[in-house]
């Protein structure tokens, strides 16, 4: 048995990742599935698809790496957070759609409860803000409009969980009903200085204790997948949610490191080690993994639009049909003018958390084109991400004195990787393993197994494929992001 199964449930695509024990990967396999748009702001996703599409992509890369069932020494998962499921625990049918991470139907719940005066509370409690992004309000939105659920749920008769429980729970047929400490604390629920979910908080949405899971090390017995699935059983030893992952596939493991991930939107973490720290500049608090019962904190930015603002440019504007035209593009933009978009297509994330702020765009003249609009959408990503650096080093004196490591579709693009670089004026290690996600909840179910290397082997065995150097001069690089800022306060009172 020397591989590891490495499942990585995203927001839009399900993949599964063979890895040898070396940590190398071996195959993959992946599909995407549908995304359900019910109503304006509301984004749901049909439980079986998720289970579908993961139980079909893990076939899928056993078979392409030519191996068997009883080959894979452990399964490692890691996931999209926040999503929201409730099943029935008899059946294990869902009652109510996955309402998804990205959906604000419950943007009222979360203002309601702050003009009561709740935030600082759970804030304190679990890190985070009261925000419809997380799990808690949309748990009580499904409790308060599926009929009879709230009675079924105190009954015990239902289970919540995010999709790594949701995962768990088909996987070992119905046997276990767990989850890890990164994701519990993506809840809204968990209060990450005990690490035990809040009673206070349960009791102020009406949600039930007897629905929520158990909440285990990210390196832990997670029961085994079914025999009749793949072959053989094999047992689930990791868990951890997607950002966390990634930041355990860069080896974020001493205090002051950072990654940041280009997705759809981009979330940069950064290890605080066992401080947990409070911003005081709107950034949340987070688990950053939970190892022999130890939890390691960080601090996290989430901003919502990154790799999205290229989308954007092809499907919105129509001025490029591929992504990677976008730096060729960018290139060749006029120096002399200063085009700055600001993309709040769907509000603003971390530093702001403005949901009612709308994209904008300044410095525009007539000969304005596509090459200064792509330009400024690259560049929209790099001074994004100088807001979270700056709330954290605003936070916390351990911070942004260091590099920023990188992952994540984005990244392929040097010019946009320079560009970051010279906005914050630090080093860009940009990672030889792009698939940092998977690798993450590969090493954590790999080294519980005993055949991967432990921490520090692994972090050791970490590499940067190309690192970009700032080479902006400071004054420049001042005046860009003061510019930037001034957009953004625009864009804001608009
Ligand atoms: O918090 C949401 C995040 O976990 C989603 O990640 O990669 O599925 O867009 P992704």
């Amino acid at each position: 048995m020397t591989h590891i199964l490495a499942i990585d449930q995203g927001t839009t695509s399900s993949r599964a990742m063979i890895f040898d024990a070396a940590l190398h990967p071996v195959a993959s396999a992946g599909q995407e599935f549908p995304q359900h748009f019910p109503a304006s702001g509301w984004v749901e996703h049909d439980p079986r698809d998720l289970w579908t599409s993961v139980a079909g992509s893990c076939r899928a890369a056993i078979e392409k790496a030519g191996l068997r069932a009883g080959d894979i020494a452990a399964i490692g998962i890691t996931n999209q957070r926040e999503t929201t499921l409730i099943w029935d625990r008899a059946t294990g049918k869902p009652i109510h759609n996955a309402i998804v991470w990205q959906d604000r139907r419950t943007a009222d719940t979360c203002a309601a409860l702050r003009e009561a005066g709740h935030e600082a509370a759970i804030t304190q409690a679990t890190g985070l803000l009261l925000d419809p992004y997380f799990s808690g309000t949309k748990i009580k939105w499904i409790l308060d409009h599926v009929e009879g659920a709230r009675t079924r749920a105190k009954a015990g008769e239902l289970a919540f969980g995010t999709v790594d429980t949701w995962l768990i729970w088909n996987l070992t047929g119905g046997a276990v009903h767990a989850t890890d400490a990164t994701n519990a604390a993506r809840t809204m629920l968990f209060d990450i200085r005990t690490g035990e979910w809040s009673d206070e908080i349960c009791a102020l949405l009406d949600i039930p204790r007897a629905i929520l899971p158990e909440v285990c090390d990210c390196a832990a017995d997670f029961g085994h997948a079914r025999a009749d699935l793949f072959g053989a059983e094999i047992p689930i030893l990791g868990v951890a949610g997607d950002q966390q992952a990634a930041t355990i596939g860069q080896a974020c493991f001493r205090p002051g490191m950072m990654k940041s991930t280009y997705g759809t939107g981009c979330f940069a973490l950064l290890n605080t080690g066992p401080e947990m720290v409070q911003s005081q500049n709107r950034l949340l608090t987070t688990i950053a993994y939970q190892l022999d019962g130890q939890r390691t904190y960080a601090q996290e930015g989430s901003i919502f639009i990154a790799g999205a603002v290229v989308q954007w440019l092809r499907d919105g504007l129509k001025i490029i049909r591929e992504a990677r035209e976008t730096q060729p593009l960018a290139m060749a933009a006029d120096p002399a003018q200063d085009v700055v978009i600001v993309p709040a297509f769907t509000g603003l994330g971390a530093p702001y958390w403005r949901p009612d702020t709308r994209g904008a765009v300044f410095g525009l003249t007539r000969n304005s084109g596509p090459a200064e609009f792509a330009r400024a959408a690259l560049e929209s990503v790099g001074f994004q991400t100088r807001d979270l650096w700056e709330a954290m080093r605003a936070d916390w004196q351990g911070a942004g004195d260091s590099v920023l490591r990188v992952d994540g579709g984005m990244c392929a693009s040097d010019w946009t990787m320079q560009f970051l670089a010279d906005i914050l004026g630090a080093p860009v290690d940009r990672a030889e393993v792009q698939e940092t996600t998977a690798l993450g909840a590969a090493w954590l179910a790999g080294m519980r197994a005993g055949v991967c290397p432990g921490m520090e082997d692994f972090a050791e065995s970490w590499r940067c494929e190309r690192r970009f150097t700032p080479a902006m001069e400071a004054g420049a690089r001042d005046a860009r992001y003061g510019r930037w800022q001034k957009a953004v306060a625009a864009a804001m009172q608009v």
